[in-house]
């Protein structure tokens, strides 16, 4: 049994008084979620899926929205009358790896800055825990040493992989109940200081969804990016 099954549902106020639910994403939210994607900035959808993407495909949509709740997890926020979508973030456990996961986050452009995204890391990150995540496998843009020495200064336990125009990067995932106070992220953790900087535009993370739903829908995206042993700050150019 799991906190975050399908009858989770939480009621949240962001820091501007707006009120939203927060539940688990459902077959039934295609429309929603297209909706959502449609409407978020050429900026953020960049951000988000790492290349310049104007729609969603069916099948992607079904990729997004019909998930087994364990392997691919995905939650998000929505307004009180269900009609619009705030913010998704979901998680996909790699094939092979086990305990590791590679994770993404969207906050409507109109709703960023007021705590949702945060909320949102909290709420994955403790589902990611029940569902026995250890590790959150983060890529970002930046092909040199000097973006995994600035990750690594941020982030002391971060372990970091830098191969083929990729930094790779694996952080712990931080202990969170499913109830933790919103108002408390672990600023302590070098995951969420990682997500502060995303969240204000210093490190471009994307491409999980994008690389693991391009496999799923059976397109070759087996690039060499070298090898990961998953345990050390192993480093190539
Ligand atoms: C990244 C993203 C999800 C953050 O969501 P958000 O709702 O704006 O984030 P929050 O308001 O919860 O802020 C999270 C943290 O970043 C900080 N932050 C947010 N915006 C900031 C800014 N412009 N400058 C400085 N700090 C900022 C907040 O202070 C907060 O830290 P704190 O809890 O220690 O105070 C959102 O910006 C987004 O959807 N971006 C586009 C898509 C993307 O890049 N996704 C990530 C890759 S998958």
């Amino acid at each position: 049994m799991y906190f975050f099954d399908p009858d989770y549902l939480e009621r949240a106020r962001l820091r501007d008084g707006t009120e939203c639910l927060v539940r688990l994403i459902r077959p039934e939210d295609k429309e929603l979620l297209h909706r959502g994607f449609l409407r978020l900035s050429p900026e953020s959808r960049y951000r988000r899926f790492f290349t310049v993407k104007n729609d969603l495909t069916a099948d992607e949509l079904r990729y997004l929205t019909e998930v087994d709740g364990v392997r691919h997890f995905a939650l998000g926020a929505v307004s009180l009358d269900g009609d619009d979508g705030l913010g998704v973030a979901r998680f996909i456990q790699l094939a092979g790896e086990p305990g590791v996961a590679e994770a993404a986050i969207a906050v409507a452009d109109e709703h960023q800055g007021k705590g949702l995204g945060s909320l949102l890391f909290q709420r994955l990150v403790a589902a990611a825990a029940e569902r026995g995540v250890a590790r959150f496998r983060c890529e970002v843009l930046g092909t040199n040493h000097g973006m995994a020495e600035l990750v690594r200064s941020l982030a002391p336990d971060a372990r970091v992989h830098v191969s083929s125009g990729v930094v790779s990067i694996e952080f712990d995932v931080p202990p969170l109940a499913p109830e933790h106070p919103a108002d408390e992220p672990p600023r302590e953790s070098g995951l969420y200081r990682f997500f502060g900087m995303v969240a204000q535009g210093a490190v471009e993370w994307a491409q999980a969804w994008q690389r693991a739903g391009l496999r799923f829908l059976g397109e070759d995206v087996s690039e060499d990016r070298g090898s990961w042993d998953g345990t050390s700050r192993d480093e190539e150019e």
